[in-house]
């Protein structure tokens, strides 16, 4: 069959390989059952190693995300004994590997190309943490479809995103990676980005399978080091960790991915009850779960298993799918299944869901339908994806504090200092995981800055200090550049490695020596304008209360530079809001909005108070809260009114209130709506997040928002796992971020019982 195939066209090969196979032609099967019952045929020519091929993802050599255990995925390619491929793309060498697979290997099952788009392929847009902060779910979906087809276009198939992981401990490097620290705002974005990745119908060449990751509760590693141990209770599981992966389900995912970590105890690569009870039986998840890289092969160093080949049975038996990386299903399957520990039908089953989705994508009409050199020309950084990013960027970036209106800056100044170790740093400004995007093709900070003036402002420009070194030899170059200006622009911040998959810090604060040429900067008594490159909320309280400007511009993406220079000349007038708090001090560490009160509250106006709960060195309050953040023009907010003062179980309530622009220029605001439960039988924390929205409002203009909160946002899990509301007080507080807020009160009132007043409501409407 080898050599016969190698003499036809890609189409008829095809078409005829699957005849061969029994695999019918796209259309004849648009339902799907006709799908399945070919499936059934071909595993019935299948041999034990082939099967368990399906079930192994190898890295090829393009890339290393992680640790690499089994690099020859060519030969396995070749034997089919590797049915996926992660780190390869491009049309070309997608296409080349797949010719492997579909004309070497003895039955020709197409490969599946996996990879890391995490926050856009070649074109790059913010990270994720920096997507959020935009809460424009629109464009977020849009980042992602852009994404999508920008990957699918070089032969991908499948992205391991949307990370799904809530993080609350700002250490923590993959905080940037995700949508941040709230329950409903990281729904909202998972949700998006996996409808933007898999558009509405799989079959199409433009949509890839996406993947929710890292299943579950990654976020919570102790003292936010990555990969560390979890300990949470069942309650917060279901109440804060697992709601955003629920809203991938919801959103039609079609693949999970298992996360490094123990969860109370038991590694989650082996944990029948998320893979098997959780997500398979109680959430009726009918896609397949991959692992994280080599997370199989961990579970040895976790103490959870024996040996490499018991790793294979626990994670087998606990509902995995597909190894990733670690070869333990191909090395010790064939043992496990003959010695009977593990069942040929669970192997089978493993199998059928991939070559589901496989086929759900098309593979078995066309393998190489995705790998189109042609369309790769065409959409690859379009000038339509490459607006899309600027335009994201611009909404991601959160004007912290604008002292004094220093901000926007004149173009027409006669001269500006451009400062700081990131002004000039290309390779930041894409961030990590920033896929197949490449850097050189980004305008620096600096030079976005010169673009935008063009001849206008004399630039003065020199670094001062490295990101991360205790050098101070080049201070003296800044502060001549400084003692030029009128006034100073300093990019400072993280680099775009100190984030991301194993990047932990205990120190959050500016890294080196920043902090004190930023201080030396402000000495100068030039007004200084701080533009923050970061993966993650930093602690900078000197900063927060002596620099007058500050912008968190994240990691923006290829259109970063521009983006920011959009937002320092004011022609895009802020409008981003924190999607995690940023602490003053990393001590306070985790710190979040939806916190609880304890027995013993702090009493701000009874500072000196002592056996309260609070620090002796710092206030309990963040440096800057969540949904803070601040725009060139001002918007003022009347308290919320209440479609009633009182509600029945299973009633809804309607809340609006005006927002005013009372500023000079126009402006795009994101209204929040928080609520606090005020008793309960579990305590409830002092303010979740119900609803945002984000929409323009001229100057002098008057929007009302109207809010309809549903029975389902009053509820909450309890100690049994229900998740159900309880009548009594509740307040409900709006406003331009969590730290200004006004406040109505309402009752949910218990009515008749016998008539169902505690309505239990399934797990899932939580996290709608
Ligand atoms: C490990 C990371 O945890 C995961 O998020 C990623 O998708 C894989 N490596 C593959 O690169």
């Amino acid at each position: 069959m080898t050599s016969l195939t190698r003499t036809f066209t890609a189409g008829f090969l095809a078409a005829a390989l699957f005849t061969m196979l029994g695999i019918p032609a796209r259309g004849a099967d648009a339902g799907g059952d006709g799908l399945d019952q070919r499936i059934e045929e071909l595993l019935g020519r299948m041999t034990l190693e082939e099967k368990l091929g399906q079930m192994t993802l190898l890295t090829s050599d393009w890339d290393r995300t992680g640790p690499s255990i089994k690099p020859n995925y060519l030969e396995g390619i070749r034997k089919g004994t590797v049915g996926a491929v992660f780190n390869a793309y491009t049309a070309a060498y997608t296409r080349k590997l797949q010719k492997i697979a579909v004309e070497e290997s003895r039955l020709g099952i197409p490969l599946l190309f996996g990879y890391d788009v995490i926050h856009g392929h070649r074109t790059i847009f913010p990270i994720p943490l920096g997507e959020a902060a935009s809460f424009d779910l629109k464009a977020i979906e849009g980042s992602a479809r852009i994404a999508a087809t920008e990957a699918a276009a070089e032969g991908l198939h499948w992205t391991f995103a949307p990370m799904a992981d809530i993080a609350r401990d700002a250490r923590w490097g993959r905080i940037a990676e995700g949508a941040g620290e709230e329950v409903y705002l990281a729904s909202e974005i998972t949700r998006s980005r996996v409808r933007g990745f898999q558009g509405t119908d799989l079959s199409r060449p433009d949509t890839i399978l996406a993947c929710a990751k890292h299943f579950a509760a990654y976020g919570a590693a102790q003292a936010g080091r990555d990969y560390h141990t979890v300990d949470l209770s069942p309650m917060t599981l279901h109440q804060v960790y697992l709601p955003p992966f629920r809203a991938a389900l919801d959103a039609g995912v079609a693949t999970f991915m298992t996360a490094f970590n123990e969860l109370n105890g038991i590694p989650c690569t082996g944990s029948g009850y998320l893979l098997s009870d959780l997500l398979r039986q109680e959430w009726g998840f009918t896609g397949f779960v991959v692992t994280d890289c080599t997370s199989i092969n961990e579970m040895v160093a976790h103490g959870f298993a024996r040996d490499l080949r018991h790793a294979g049975e626990l994670a087998i038996e606990a509902g995995v799918d597909m190894d990733m990386q670690g070869s333990v299903f191909a090395d010790h399957g064939p043992g496990l299944v003959a010695d009977g520990t593990i069942e040929q039908a669970g192997i089978d089953e493993a199998v059928r869901r991939v070559l589901r989705l496989k086929g759900q994508l098309g593979l078995f009409d066309d393998p190489y339908r995705y790998s189109d050199p042609a369309r790769e020309k065409a959409v690859v950084m379009s000038p339509a994806h490459l607006a899309a990013a600027r335009d994201l960027a611009a909404k991601s970036i959160v004007l912290l504090r604008n002292e004094g209106s220093l901000l926007p800056l004149s173009d027409s100044g006669p001269t500006l200092a451009v400062v700081g170790p990131l002004a000039d740093g290309r390779r930041h400004m894409i961030g990590s995981w920033s896929g197949a995007g490449d850097f050189e093709k980004c305008r620096t900070v600096l030079e976005s800055i010169q673009d935008r003036t063009a001849g206008r402002v004399k630039i003065v420009h020199a670094p001062g200090c490295d990101i991360d070194s205790e050098d101070r030899s080049r201070f003296a170059e800044a502060l001549a550049a400084a003692a030029e200006a009128e006034v100073v622009v300093a990019v400072m911040g993280e680099s775009y490695d100190m984030s991301g998959e194993a990047a932990s810090r205990s120190d959050i604060g500016l890294p080196g020596v920043q902090l004190q040429l930023l201080r030396e900067l402000h000495a100068t008594g030039k007004p200084v304008v701080l533009v923050l490159l970061s993966g993650r909320p930093l602690a900078i309280p000197w900063a927060a209360t002596h620099v007058p400007s500050i912008l968190e511009a994240w990691f923006p993406g290829t259109m970063g530079g521009p983006a920011i220079a959009d937002v320092l000349f004011g022609d895009v007038n802020p409008s981003g809001k924190l999607p995690v708090t940023f602490p003053r001090a990393v001590g306070q560490v985790p710190i979040f909005l939806a916190v609880k009160n304890t027995g013993r509250p702090f009493h701000p106006e009874k500072p000196d108070e002592k056996y309260v709960s609070r620090y002796l060195d710092v206030p309990n309050d963040p440096l800057f809260p969540f949904g803070h953040g601040l725009s060139y023009t001002t918007f003022t907010y009347s308290p919320p009114r209440l479609s009633s003062e009182q509600i029945g179980p299973g009633d809804s309530l309607r809340v609006e209130f005006d927002v005013t622009n009372s500023g000079d220029r126009a402006g795009v605001e994101v209204a929040q709506l928080y609520l606090r439960d005020l008793v309960g039988s579990v305590t409830r924390p002092l303010l979740e997040l119900k609803r945002f929205k984000r929409f323009q409002i001229e100057p002098g203009q008057r929007h009302t928002v109207r809010f309809t909160l549903d029975p389902e946002d009053l509820a909450f899990v309890h100690p049994d796992l229900t998740l159900r509301a309880e009548p009594g007080e509740f307040r409900v507080l709006v406003g331009p971020g969590s730290g200004r807020l006004e406040g109505a009160t309402f009752r949910l009132v218990a009515g008749d019982v016998r008539r169902g007043a505690y309505q239990v409501f399934e797990l899932g409407p939580l996290h709608r």
